[in-house]
């Protein structure tokens, strides 16, 4: 049978409108709108691509937003410069640099220099222990993305087994971190799969959630998985299809055709995780507005 298919598309247009409706409700009446910085370096064309998507959901939701370019072979000392009067600049109430980040860059450095308050990437270190603790904070937009789908799509993970596939510091670290909190929403077990993992296979077969993060192409394949799992494609790869006009085609981790006849539910790509992971960077962005004007959600 056919595998319910997880639509990011439609969640993530309704996350927008909430959003939409929330900057109508609270922010404008008071002069006041919730703010995004999003920092471009060098030419990678899908980062070109994101930010450019980031802005667009900016404006369609009411935020003020900005994005500042940095040429590839920049000075780190200068992008710090700029974060560090954004961190002070009060139209700007979250910061996002957009990664992968040239190889002379720090990113350790740069995760540092954000104010942890306008950190809606969750990639400084505090915001990160928080996310280990089990604390309230910002969640990275990505797994952030993946619960809400699995929320508003009903699937529950308690008491599952929950196998992840990639251990990023974006993507798998958090999310296998998140999925085995102990609250009715995670409770998962979890296994965490990389690249010295040996027999893939053997763990894949047996998860009731299975959420392939690696960047690899049509990685995942059917006889990986059983009939009752549960697919999140995280995987965005471009390939190359000569007969297109722009030469490529974007496919997950997960080859998509022969999973999809097996399985319980399945995202797509695209359409699944992608427009999910922008949308949770303006509810980020929100929550950071929120806390700065002191405006109360529940009033
Ligand atoms: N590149 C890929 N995913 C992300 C993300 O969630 N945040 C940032 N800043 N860069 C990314």
């Amino acid at each position: 049978m056919a595998a319910q298919i997880i639509n990011g598309k439609i969640i993530s247009d309704q996350i927008k409108e909430e959003i939409k409706t929330s900057v109508e409700i609270d922010f404008l009446p008071q002069n006041i709108r919730p703010g995004l910085a999003a920092i471009l370096i060098g030419d990678d064309p899908s980062s070109h691509i994101y930010v450019e998507s980031k802005r667009k959901a900016c404006e369609f939701v009411g935020f003020h937003s900005e994005v500042f370019r940095f040429s590839k072979d920049f000075k780190e000392i200068e992008l710090i410069k700029l974060i560090e009067k954004l961190n002070r600049d009060d139209k700007f109430h979250g910061i996002l640099v957009q990664q992968p980040l040239p190889h002379h860059v720090d990113q350790e450095k740069i995760n540092l220099s954000i104010d942890p308050a306008k950190d809606v990437d969750g990639f400084h270190p505090v915001n990160f222990g928080k996310l280990l603790a089990g604390e309230e904070t910002f969640i990275p937009c990505t797994p952030a993305g993946i619960l809400e789908l699995l929320r508003r799509y009903e699937i529950s993970t308690s008491g599952k087994h929950a196998v992840i596939l990639g251990r990023s510091n974006i993507v798998g670290k958090p999310i296998a971190s998140l999925l085995m909190q102990k609250s009715s929403e995670a409770n998962a077990t979890v296994t965490v799969c990389h690249s010295a993992t040996e027999n893939i296979k053997m763990h894949t077969i047996q998860a009731d959630i299975l959420i392939a993060a690696i960047g690899r192409p049509h990685f995942v394949t059917a006889e990986m998985v059983n009939e009752n799992c549960t697919v999140i494609d995280v995987g965005i790869n471009r390939v190359s299809e000569p007969t297109l006009k722009n030469k490529y085609r974007l496919v997950g981790d997960v080859k998509f055709d022969e999973v999809s006849t097996k399985v319980k539910a399945i995202t797509p790509v695209p359409g699944g995780v992608g427009p999910m992971t922008i949308a949770m960077l303006l509810k980020n962005t929100l929550i950071a507005a929120t806390n700065f004007y002191n405006i109360n959600q529940n009033a």
